[in-house]
């Protein structure tokens, strides 16, 4: 049930009838104070401007057509505040009666979007390095956007864009050559990140082993045998690493999701050429460069992305180009979505105009960058560990299952060593992924212990622990979750129950928004405002015990609702839960 979209449907019809020109928008948004009822219409006022009327009188004449079919017993009451605001209070039986369908279904009477192919490309590590917490934001909030469009019923391709082809690789191949390193099994991740660090050290220090390294790229670009086996090599051992990794996580990225950059290698010669012959890519001082107008360079010339290097490697750009073309012809995709971090924007607008130019993607496939902000430490800077060193995600997991116990020990929850040991890994992982998934992406965070493992606010074990406790009161009745059937009244019932029915009913509308602007916080906030509405509920009206039969079985159908809806929405995040805790 989308109540919004049902408002503004009808609304919107009334205002075309009284003349309102279909520029002018409903603007239907829930209230933000009960005095103005469930829902309130705000774009009357902005109609009556551009029409040059009375908007009091406007929205009485869009009013009178509402209350012509009582917008279909959705409402009991409508009513016009202050210059033309329309406030509606949503009808108790309907409430009611959408409640009940919602528990009927399984997908919690929510409808399915007409479905749309979307790539999402997110995690995306390069190899031969351990993850690390950069990683962090992409894979948790790429994760959860792929888990929202799939529900929705799209179908979604998790494109894991590894950075497994590139410079990288030269320097690499280069080190093992020059530390005459033949035995390739015995390398491990670790010894990797030291190799890396190593190579990376010499590349920049030593300009003969920068240019051995710079054949190799070429080399193993035009397919010699010697290279492309010390290639699998480490790309298979960081691809069985990061799959732990995943796992512990709970993101659900699998081998097959893997399309890393070098899946693309054998696109780009082509790619080059074409670009020539359609005139987008010119020869400048040996390599081959499209220029742009669309972005400048500080002296105002139109900028020049690099798509092959004099010495004839591709770059970053490149592959980028023949990805999009790939997930577009040969994937299908409609819509293609980025979880890369702000810095890479620049980036993606250059990948996507010469896409774009060169007709690979047509106009209506749409691509998306959402991007998002860094994790800071408490002092604003870059989130490392005490010795100024990127911190590895297995080793911050590790972090919260010791500081998730610590605090469940405290709490004094009288668990035994199983249960605590389960319930610490969930709220630790749970504790990660929400302090994540509540942030506004957009802006940088700052990574707080001590706020994401606390039971108080905004936080995963407020919510699961919200969870459990409403699974209680049918641990602790004779009620059977799957047989609660029957009738279900509001009527009589107080303000805050008629606030939580409707929060319930909130959920579809939540989700199309998380979904269309992959925003999972808003996601959040809705999951943390319905753990404490409905506390709010269970602490002054009583359910087990309540007057009668009827307001019982009420009361025991909308906690039921809260229970399911809090399951799925952090499913959708990615979140375990613990029915006892
Ligand atoms: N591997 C890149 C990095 O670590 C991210 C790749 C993102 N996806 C893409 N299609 N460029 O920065």
């Amino acid at each position: 049930m989308n109540i919004n979209q049902l408002i503004s449907e009808k609304v919107s019809q009334a205002m075309l009838i009284v003349g309102i020109p279909d520029n002018c928008k409903a603007q239907v948004r829930p209230s933000v104070q009960t005095k103005f009822g469930d829902y309130q219409v705000n774009g009357i006022m902005a109609a009556a401007k551009q029409l040059g009327v009375s908007s009091y009188c406007l929205a009485k004449k869009v009013v009178n057509l509402l209350k012509l079919d009582k917008l279909d017993k959705i409402a009991s009451k409508i009513e016009i505040a202050g210059p033309g605001f329309i406030n509606i209070f949503l009808d108790s039986q309907w409430l009611a009666k959408q409640i009940l369908i919602a528990l009927a279904s399984p997908s919690m009477g929510i409808l399915k979007s007409s479905p749309k192919t979307i790539v999402i490309d997110y995690s995306s590590p390069n190899v031969a390095k351990e993850m690390h917490v950069g990683h962090l934001r992409s894979t948790i909030i790429g994760d959860s956007s792929a888990r929202i469009l799939e529900f929705l019923g799209h179908n979604v391709i998790r494109a894991n864009h590894i950075g497994d082809w590139g410079t990288n690789f030269g320097m690499l191949i280069a080190y093992l050559k020059q530390e005459e390193y033949d035995d390739e099994s015995s390398i491990t991740l670790s010894n990797l990140d030291n190799f890396y660090r190593e190579a990376k050290y010499n590349f920049d220090i030593d300009t003969n082993f920068a240019n051995k390294a710079r054949k190799y790229v070429v080399k193993l670009q035009c397919g010699d045998s010697y290279c492309l086996n010390i290639w699998r090599k480490l790309v298979d051992i960081t691809i069985l690493h990061n799959q732990n990794t995943y796992n512990r996580l709970n993101i659900s990225l699998s081998k097959e999701n893997i399309m890393g950059e070098s899946m693309y290698n054998d696109m780009l010669p082509g790619i080059v050429e074409d670009l020539k012959a359609k005139g987008l890519a010119v020869e400048s001082a040996g390599a081959t460069v499209v220029f742009l107008n669309e972005f400048k360079n500080k002296n105002g010339t139109p900028m020049g992305v690099i798509i092959k290097k004099q010495d004839g490697a591709f770059l970053y750009t490149t592959t980028d180009i023949a990805c999009i073309k790939y997930r577009y012809e040969t994937l299908k995709a409609d819509r293609i979505i980025y979880y890369i971090d702000s810095r890479q924007h620049q980036h993606l607008l250059q990948t996507w105009t010469i896409v774009r130019k060169a007709g690979y993607v047509p106009n209506n496939i749409l691509l998306e960058h959402h991007m998002f902000g860094m994790i800071l430490d408490e002092n604003s800077k870059p989130f490392k560990t005490r010795n100024g060193v990127t911190i590895k995600l297995n080793d911050l997991l590790d972090e919260a299952l010791v500081r998730a116990r610590c605090l469940l020990i405290s709490k004094n929850l009288h668990l035994d060593t199983v249960t605590l040991e389960r319930v610490a890994q969930v709220i630790s992982i749970g504790s990660i992924k929400y302090a994540e998934l509540s942030k506004n992406r957009t802006t940088d965070y700052i990574f707080n212990w001590d706020q994401m493992l606390n039971f108080e606010g905004n936080t995963a074990p407020y919510i699961l622990y919200a969870y459990s406790r409403i699974n209680s009161i049918f641990h602790r009745s004779t009620y059977n979750k799957q047989q609660l059937t029957g009738c279900l009244y509001l009527e009589n019932e107080p303000e805050h129950i008629h606030i939580l029915a409707v929060h319930l009913l909130q959920y579809e509308e939540t989700i199309t928004i998380v979904a269309r602007d992959g925003t999972p916080h808003i996601l959040c906030e809705y999951l943390y405002k319905l753990s404490v509405k409905f506390s709010y509920f269970y602490e002054h009206y009583p359910i087990l015990n309540a007057n009668n039969d009827m307001q019982r079985n009420s009361r025991l159908q909308l906690a039921l609702l809260t229970l399911r809806t809090l399951k799925h929405g952090l499913n959708l995040l990615g979140i375990e839960t613990l029915e006892k805790m």
